[in-house]
């Protein structure tokens, strides 16, 4: 079977890639592989995140979560803003796993399975650029696994391609109890601000 950016264990022989861009002033070099997501290019979802939310800076004591880190560009910015707060880098497949630990080498970002992350880690922020192409249903479960393990005033950060359902995800999130706004779109995506509402 072909393989997915998601699965676990990717199968096509690893042909690494350097993958440069800038965030607010910084340059980074990363490197990426097939078999990861967007392994040609920072994803444009991913640059209108980094480049539109609110970044957190040092007073942020953390932890952070990057939940999907793929090679860890959401990791490597969250860590270098935030450089008090410890940045946990989760992803199901083990190549991004792997490009994730490279590429945040020397920064205080723990890489992990998603399965690992100690279950009383309540996390100050959530980022990602979520997987939505493993279907609806799948990533609903994700979300609530996930969104649960936010502090009381904690808030998530998520990026979402309006053709692949932005808006229907945050009016789903609403529903779900969990306030979300569209903090800010750009290059056909809508960066979401989830927080915790009375409900959630
Ligand atoms: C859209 S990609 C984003 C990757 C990276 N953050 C970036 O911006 O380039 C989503 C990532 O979520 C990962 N993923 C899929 N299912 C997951 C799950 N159940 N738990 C954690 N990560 C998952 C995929 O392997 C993929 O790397």
């Amino acid at each position: 079977m072909a393989d997915h950016y998601f699965s676990a264990d990717p199968e096509s022989s690893a042909k690494t890639q350097s993958i440069d861009f800038n965030v607010r002033g910084r340059h980074y070099t990363l490197l990426a592989s097939t078999g990861v997501f967007s392994a040609g290019r920072l994803d444009p979802g991913t640059a209108v995140l980094l480049k539109k939310s609110d970044l957190p800076g040092p007073e942020i004591a953390g932890p952070l979560l990057d939940l999907g880190c793929g090679y860890g560009p959401i990791a490597v910015v969250l860590a270098d803003h935030a450089p008090n707060a410890e940045v946990w880098a989760v992803d199901v497949n083990s190549r991004a796993r792997e490009l994730a630990e490279r590429n945040t080498n020397g920064r205080k970002v723990k890489v992990s399975a998603p399965h690992l992350v100690p279950a009383e880690i309540e996390f100050e922020q959530i980022w990602s650029n979520p997987p939505i192409r493993i279907g609806k249903q799948e990533l609903h479960e994700l979300l609530l696994l996930w969104l649960p393990r936010l502090k009381a005033d904690g808030v998530a950060w998520l990026v979402v391609a309006k053709h692949l359902g932005s808006d229907s995800l945050q009016k789903w999130l609403i529903e779900q109890g969990w306030p979300t706004e569209k903090h800010a779109s750009g290059s056909g995506y809508r960066v979401l601000k989830v927080s915790r509402g009375q409900a959630s």
